[in-house]
């Protein structure tokens, strides 16, 4: 190969520049050009591909910066649709006629199905990303547990369940480990935690904290790191009695209560509290708004004026109980070095999967007890369910305790090793230098869309 593409989809995470940056600096040894591909799929559909040379000369462009949040290249969530075999058609012949051999694209589970039409006809290897940590496997044989009915009711047509597991599970199986995002997204999620914690102790409040995660936990478990009272899982559902108890328990002892909430907890029917009005993105995601905003309706039902009266602790329920949001804070900004250092191997790591001749395959961060961290490949085919389908992973059951609502002991020993030395001397210096720096008072902030729409090249005669 001569000329790969690279393209980032879905939402953005603090890691993507870092493994854009990785995929260059492999490029550049092998002496391989790399184009990155405007706005995700996105620009697929667009006759004229409107993309970037990263590496002109084999060296890269001075705005890639893997520092940097975000995305210089700019994501989407459009996919292509499998059942528009032109479109299809449209979309290799204009990817030939840039002279691309074969295409990394940055993502999540989303991608890895998005992408699953373009394999057939294009070399494809998927570099992982995403602050949710929902791309990958507990253990291989999951994807064979799940079922389906037909359900005309949702949008994909169907239902699916995953059957109770019989696999053993251990910690060195786990296919991608964590994925470049995550780690940053839980720093700024339990400093969050951390700061509401002087409101709530302060005003005698029970603070609702909602964090992203869609259907899985793993940031929410992650906010441990930040000592909230309660935590919260998409995937332990909601025991109202036990959530009343535990609260009044800890509001009578400590007159605050701080609870994390992933943004898709669901009751005991499965319902999910933050979508009682399912929409959907423009990839087929229910959004999820309002987990923690229904979460403090029914605190507010259950414990009622009175209780808070009682002690003249707070005027009212409603004042006394508050939301707040972390939202897309935890998606920006600059990436710690866990994420930087395991997404740049990541991107390289999936420039020389192509190379090798692989395609539909990924590159996964891999943790063993023996080996501690390791950047490997595996077969995208693997992660499909026997209809074809990959389902974004949750979080597994025994990471959580469900009597105490925070992490269990095999929770706890699963986040050591991606956090104990997750933060570099380099993040904290950053902090130092860069937060109060006296030049942003002067200087208007300079976007780097503002350069790279200046090298953005079109496909010419099409
Ligand atoms: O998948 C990443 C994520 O941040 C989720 O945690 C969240 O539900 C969703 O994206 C939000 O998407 P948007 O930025 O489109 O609102």
């Amino acid at each position: 190969m001569k000329r790969i593409g690279i393209l980032t989809a879905g939402g953005d995470t603090p890691a993507l520049n870092a493994t854009i940056h990785g995929a260059v600096v492999r490029a550049n040894q092998l002496r391989i050009e790399i184009y990155g591909l405007i706005k995700g799929f996105n620009c697929l559909f667009n006759p004229r591909v409107p993309h970037v040379h990263l590496n002109p000369l084999f060296q890269e462009i001075p705005e890639l910066d893997p520092t940097k949040g975000g995305t210089l290249i700019g994501s989407s969530r459009d996919y292509i649709d499998p059942e528009q075999g032109q479109e299809l058609d449209r979309i290799t012949d204009r990817l030939k006629k840039l002279g691309i051999e074969g295409l990394i694209a940055v993502g999540g589970d989303g991608t890895l199905n998005g992408l699953q039409p373009l394999v057939e006809r294009l070399p494809t290897v998927l570099a992982p990303k995403t602050i949710d940590n929902d791309l990958g496997l507990n253990y291989p044989s999951e994807p064979d547990e799940w079922t389906r009915v037909a359900d005309p009711e949702s949008k994909q047509r169907y239902r699916y369940t995953q059957s109770a597991s019989g696999a053993a599970f251990d910690l060195n199986q786990i296919v991608n480990y964590a994925t470049p995002g995550y780690a940053t997204a839980v720093l700024v999620a339990a400093q969050g935690v951390e700061r509401i914690r002087t409101t709530a102790e302060s005003h005698r409040r029970i603070a609702i904290i909602e964090v992203m995660g869609r259907h899985s936990g793993y940031i929410a478990l992650g906010t441990a790191y930040g000592q909230p009272d309660i935590i919260l899982v998409p995937e332990s559902p909601l025991d109202i009695n036990l959530l009343v108890e535990r609260v009044k328990h800890l509001y009578d002892l400590q007159k605050n209560v701080v609870i994390v909430c992933g943004e898709g907890v669901v009751d005991k029917n499965g319902q999910e509290l933050g979508a009682r009005e399912p929409s959907y993105d423009p990839s087929g995601n229910v959004v999820l708004t309002g987990a923690s905003e229904a979460l403090r309706q029914l605190l507010i039902d259950r414990f009622g004026d009175a209780y808070f009266q009682k002690f003249r602790r707070a005027e009212s329920a409603k004042a006394a109980v508050f939301t707040r949001k972390v939202g897309h804070t935890q998606r920006g900004g600059r990436p710690i070095l866990f994420d930087r250092f395991y997404a740049a191997q990541l991107g390289g790591k999936a420039v020389d999967m192509l190379l090798d001749g692989q395609n539909n395959a990924c590159s996964v961060l891999q943790w063993s007890r023996a080996r501690g961290f390791y950047v490997d490949g595996y077969d995208g085919n693997a992660f499909r369910d026997r209809w074809g389908l990959i389902h974004a992973r949750n979080m597994h059951p025994s990471f959580y305790d469900p009597e105490l609502m925070r992490p269990s002991r095999t929770g706890v020993e699963y986040l050591l090793p991606i956090f104990t030395n997750a933060i570099g001397h380099a993040d904290v210096e950053y902090v130092r230098e860069a937060t109060f720096d006296a030049g942003s008072l002067f200087r208007p902030y300079h976007s780097v869309n503002t350069d790279i729409n200046k090298r953005i090249r079109y496909l010419e005669g099409d």
